[in-house]
């Protein structure tokens, strides 16, 4: 097993190692309920069309494995709950398949398993186009997360020094890849100022990958047994990156809320702050690693019912309706808010 390999593993073992490391940003934000509401829980409809696909929920099981001998029973069982519940899948990073041509099916599990459903490609943006386009093809993507994770490449012995190509390799993959190009953080949030140099390259696609939840900088520390906390404990906390950038990226943009999100009732925070769709990677993985596979799509299916009766609560029969919903910030998020936007 190549080094590659042996870090993914790591990763999700110290994912569920560090789980409780997290702070809940989103209770920094009050929903206000409507009395008056007269929102019917059976007909309330969470559908949205992406990519040119329905959902059934603004729900996206995010970029997490494959890439390892023995990885795909995680993408087949991610898959399969994914097309259980119609909703999005993101593979991990593809860069193990594109070397060892062993591992390509520890990915394409997921096409196998749900061949109609909206999944999407996962590389870093520093790789050159030509290994965007095959990680496309090796699942038949739907689109293309590139992600951006100058802390952990930075807390790793082996990680990345030199980041100069990423926004000219950004700019091309919007001009040349035939799918949308999801620009995707993975845990250090993006800011209005980057969103708005990506918003210059044509970028129309922002995954948050906020602080909050898991924290690749800290596991990378934990890797190498340092204790000394660097690029772990620089962030925008979620909340706070998606009011960023929905403050300054063009009203068609699509905003991806991830980092730290673990519940129905962060989902619907999350909307209502701006972003369109949720990502969640350690939540899953963690449900997946304790109960199993039947256990993680019925939670899927529970987050689901309990967002349709937030919605109730919310006054909101849709998502559209979400535009009209009412929140107060207080405390960390209300001052960050107060100080930035
Ligand atoms: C075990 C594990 C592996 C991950 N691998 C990738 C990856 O290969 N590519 C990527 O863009 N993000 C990766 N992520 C980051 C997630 O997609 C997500 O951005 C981050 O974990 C924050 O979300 P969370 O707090 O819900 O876990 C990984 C996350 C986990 C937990």
């Amino acid at each position: 097993m190549d080094i590659r390999e042996m870090r993914k593993i790591d990763h999700i073992t110290e994912t569920i190692k560090s789980y409780d490391n997290y702070k809940n940003f989103f209770d920094d934000i009050i929903l206000i309920p409507i009395s008056s509401s007269t929102s019917d829980l059976n007909k309330v409809d969470l559908n949205i069309k992406l990519y040119g696909k329905i959902l059934n929920a603004p729900i996206l099981i995010n970029a997490m494995t494959g890439g390892a001998q023995g990885l795909e029973k995680y993408n087949e069982a991610f898959a399969r709950a994914a097309k259980e519940n119609k909703i999005a899948m993101a593979v991990g990073s593809q860069k193990a398949g594109l070397i060892n041509k062993e591992l390509i099916k520890t990915y394409s599990v997921v096409r196998k398993v749900n061949p109609d459903g909206l999944i999407f490609a996962n590389i870093s943006a520093i790789e050159s186009i030509e290994n965007m386009k095959r990680s496309v093809e090796m699942i038949q993507a739907d689109a293309i997360q590139l992600h951006i994770n100058h802390g952990q490449e930075l807390s790793m012995a082996e990680g990345d020094r030199d980041f100069s190509n990423i926004l000219n390799n950004i700019e091309e993959a919007v001009k040349k890849l035939h799918v949308p190009v999801i620009v995707k953080e993975v845990g250090t949030g993006i800011s209005k100022e980057a969103a708005r140099k990506f918003a210059e390259l044509g970028v129309r696609n922002f995954d948050t990958g906020g602080l909050g939840g898991t924290n690749f900088p800290y596991i990378e520390e934990q890797r190498l047994g340092s204790s000394n906390h660097l690029l772990s404990e620089i962030g925008i906390p979620t909340p706070a990156s998606i009011i960023e950038v929905k403050s300054v990226v063009d009203y068609n943009s699509i905003i991806f809320a991830s980092g730290g999100i673990r519940t129905s009732m962060h989902i619907v925070k999350a909307l209502l702050l701006g972003a369109h769709i949720a990502g969640l990677a350690s939540y899953f993985l963690k449900k997946y690693t304790d109960f199993g596979e039947k256990f993680l799509s019925e939670d899927i299916a529970k987050m689901i019912m309990e967002i349709k009766k937030i919605f109730v609560v919310m006054n909101f029969q849709n998502l559209e309706d979400v535009k009209n919903g009412k929140i107060v910030l207080k405390n960390e998020i209300k001052e960050w808010i107060d100080q930035r936007i």
